[in-house]
């Protein structure tokens, strides 16, 4: 989804223009991402103290602070002040108690050993040090706490994601390339790298199961999608009028295979990734 390196520029991005994208795409990206709400949901269990991160506009804070009603409480972590304050929003608008807080989730400062369950959808490969963010999280569980994340698996798994930019490159040069475990979507792609960075991080038990969910959104939004989303979103909006037509054009072509009738229908390619807290 971009190439940028430190959390400096992570925190101008999703402070930025991917912040607003994420937010006006919120009911859309929830929909879509509705069957990776439900593991994490189950993953918190009907009790207990639950963790966030990178909760972006709070679709699956609200889900699990909604599960646990009285007796548990989710905390939604994000580095987004606009994704955090529609997060909060939603949370007031659906009448569920869910706390949130605007933070680097790599650095800030949780209150030590204090949750039973740390998740996170597609929220944790933006870290400038990993091995930090881990090891920070780590101590904000308690022992024996679970940890439990959804993440992309690579490019050639997601041929869907990456549809837009092939498409769009021999038009439109200057398309950002993705950098293989670089923070950005496909951040955690590489299976030993997550292990080695929870290892390094001191959490045990690691499990990294691949899972493939067939998401869809409504064919009226595709155009929206992928001239906002992603690498050919970074840059499209600087192209000039003739290009961007000829662009929307042969990218809607391009998704062809996707479209079933009135909805685009993918396969997303992920890792289900689960570690403990033992000591
Ligand atoms: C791809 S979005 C996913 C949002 C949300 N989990 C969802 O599934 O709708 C990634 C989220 O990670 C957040 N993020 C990126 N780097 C972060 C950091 N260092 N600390 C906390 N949140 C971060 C972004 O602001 C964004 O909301």
């Amino acid at each position: 989804m971009d190439t940028t390196r430190t959390s400096e520029d992570q925190s101008a991005r999703w402070n930025g223009p991917s912040g607003q994208v994420w937010t006006e795409f919120q009911a859309m990206m929830d929909e879509m991402f509705r069957d990776f709400e439900e593991i994490l949901v189950e993953a918190a269990g009907p009790w207990g103290r639950v963790l966030d991160v990178g909760c972006g506009t709070g679709g699956t804070t609200v889900a699990i602070a909604r599960r646990l009603g009285e007796k548990g409480h989710c905390t939604g972590v994000d580095i987004s002040g606009p994704m955090v304050e529609a997060a909060r929003a939603r949370a007031e608008r659906e009448h569920v108690r869910a706390e949130f807080v605007q933070a680097d989730a790599q650095d800030h400062a949780f209150e030590p050993a204090s949750f039973d369950t740390i998740v996170s959808r597609f929220g944790v490969m933006f870290f400038g040090d990993s091995v930090r963010a881990f090891t920070n999280l780590r101590h904000a569980a308690k022992d024996g706490a679970r940890l439990r994340l959804i993440v992309w698996r690579g490019a050639e798994d997601n041929p869907f994601m990456t549809t837009a930019e092939r498409a769009a490159a021999p038009l439109l040069p200057g398309i950002p390339a993705r950098v293989p475990d670089a923070p950005g979507q496909f951040g955690f792609a590489n299976r030993d790298r997550v292990h080695r960075i929870l290892e390094e991080s001191g959490w045990s038990g690691i499990g990294i199961q691949p899972i493939d969910v067939t998401c869809a959104f409504p064919e009226s939004e595709l155009t929206g999608y992928f001239t906002r989303f992603g690498p050919l979103g970074q840059v499209l909006p600087d192209a000039d009028e003739r290009t961007r037509e000829q662009v929307v054009e042969a990218v809607r072509g391009a998704f062809a295979p996707y479209v079933r009738g009135t909805e685009v229908r993918f396969t997303a390619a992920c890792w289900l990734v689960d570690a403990r807290r033992n000591g």
